[in-house]
């Protein structure tokens, strides 16, 4: 339920007459969401955003976060309000420099400005704020911000932007960033990109500055604070590499120093089967508390536990292949996650040949007879897994043998110059399965569709195992 006010509308309203008087076309306020089918309240309508300044202050005592997000976009219609997705407790909002009005319910915060915008208009958008973002939960009660005992995590896939700056939160709207957060001496904050430096603050904090110059989607923007280790070099490509470790590790530490400082090798093999690499920046985080890992562009987060057995470069290989296949190339909605999962997965059988662990065919071979057939593993639908199985193990496993049946169906040169040239056109934008199923039939000049409806779209364990021959 909206506890919008009928004076704010009122207002809104007559603003808009004032503005379009005499004009044919209506300003209307921008949609709340973008339509995405399986989020449908999951970012917005009416403009476009290329920046976000995020300049926060973050206590770990108290988990007390409060700053400024300034956002640079342009209307894409005549607007007399529009939203940004944003769930903490807001103190002002100015747009072009004058105060908008503001409600913000439920997840959805709701901008009024004077005079209604145009389209086509430059928005600059500045909203200050403060809270406790471990305490804010959204409509499904959920907290993806995770405090820890020395810092917190703002790390979520698909949803964290929220819980620490305003945004449109979808992967459709792309925008550099810079994110700057001041902290208590001593303590670390690291994000995505190239480290901009350390500026001292009077109050006797420090400033920790990170910026991003490629197109980034909200999610993958993250925030990590605590006690780490920083190693900071330059890779044999000349990139910067920032690799951070919790002190928290333990004896995990060697084991994921053991995977993670062989980020720059693992993806210069990636390069040679994806093509260039689309970020300026490498790196990885290591952390206790998160319970998976997370493909944050340009630095990967890994929960410690990937490590505990020792060395696991696949976990690396996963993430750094969804530099291209996820953060490059990103789900034009939630429902094409395996264009990031299936792609990242099958990555881990690549990387498997080459480290002479096992080839793609026996990595395929092995998935394929480890579920049997009425396992409820095959009810669910790689293409369409619905919105609570986004990350079900069905996209993963069974999605990295459908990308192995395309390259047995096309051959490796056809299957590499599909990949190549997916990733080369959709580079740093956002793209649909169906597109991809149209692009490997001009590239193989083969009909697929038959393929991809067996593997991705129908339940139940196809009869064969792809490419194993049939007297296997
Ligand atoms: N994209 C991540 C990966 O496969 C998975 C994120 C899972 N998210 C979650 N909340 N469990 O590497
Ligand atoms: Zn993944």
């Amino acid at each position: 339920m909206s506890i919008r006010s009928k004076a704010t509308t009122a207002v809104a309203s007559a603003a808009a007459m004032t503005l379009f008087a005499g004009t044919a076309l209506a300003a209307s306020p921008g949609a709340p969401g973008a339509g995405d089918p399986y989020f449908p309240e999951y970012g917005n309508g009416g403009y476009d955003v290329s920046h976000y300044d995020i300049r926060l202050n973050y206590n770990p005592n108290g988990d007390q976060l409060s700053g400024t997000t300034t956002i640079l976009a342009r209307a894409t219609q005549d607007l007399t309000q529009f939203n940004l997705d944003f769930l903490l407790k807001v103190k002002s909002v100015r747009v072009n420099n004058a105060p908008a009005s503001f409600v913000s319910d439920d997840g959805e915060l709701t901008l009024t400005p004077r005079g209604g915008v145009r389209k086509g208009q430059d928005l600059t958008i500045v909203v200050t704020y403060a809270d406790t973002p471990s305490a804010v939960k959204d409509r499904n009660g959920i907290t993806p911000w995770t405090k820890t005992p020395d810092g917190a995590l703002a790390i979520g896939e698909p949803e964290i932007s929220s819980w620490w700056y305003p945004s449109n939160d979808h992967p459709t709207d792309k925008a550099t960033f810079d994110v700057n957060v001041a902290v208590p001496n001593g303590v670390e904050a690291i994000s995505n990109g190239t480290f901009v430096g350390q500026t001292r603050q009077i109050n006797g904090w420090t400033r920790w500055n990170w910026r991003s110059t490629k197109p980034q989607a909200t999610y993958l923007t993250f925030l990590a604070i605590g006690q780490f280790e920083i190693r900071q070099y330059a890779a044999p490509n000349g990139q910067p590499v920032v690799n951070a470790y919790s002190e928290r590790l333990g004896e995990h530490t060697d084991a994921a120093k053991s995977s993670i400082e062989r980020t720059p090798e693992v993806t210069e093999f990636l390069v040679e089967n994806f093509g260039p690499y689309p970020f300026e920046a490498q790196g990885g985080v290591v952390t206790p508390d998160l319970g998976y890992a997370l493909e944050n562009q340009t630095r990967s987060t890994y929960d410690d536990a990937f490590f505990r057995r020792g060395a696991n470069t696949y976990v690396v290989a996963h993430e750094v292949a969804h530099q291209w296949f996820g953060d490059s190339v990103s789900v034009h909605h939630w429902r094409d996650i395996w264009l990031n999962e299936g792609f990242a997965s099958y990555a881990e059988f690549l990387w498997s040949e080459h480290v002479g662990e096992g080839t793609a065919q026996e990595n395929a071979d092995f998935i394929y007879d480890s579920y049997p057939a009425d396992d409820e593993f095959w009810q669910v639908l790689p293409g369409d897994p619905g919105p609570s199985n986004v990350f079900h193990g069905a996209v993963y496993d069974r999605g990295a043998l459908a990308v192995h049946a395309l390259r047995v169906a096309v051959g490796d040169e056809k299957f590499f110059e599909i990949l190549k040239t997916w990733l080369a056109e959709k580079r740093y934008g956002d793209a649909t399965i169906e597109e991809f199923i149209a692009l490997a039939e001009r590239v193989s000049g083969q009909q697929l569709d038959q393929l991809f409806q067996t593997w991705l779209f129908t339940k139940g364990k196809p009869a064969e195992a792809p490419g194993r021959p049939a007297d296997a």
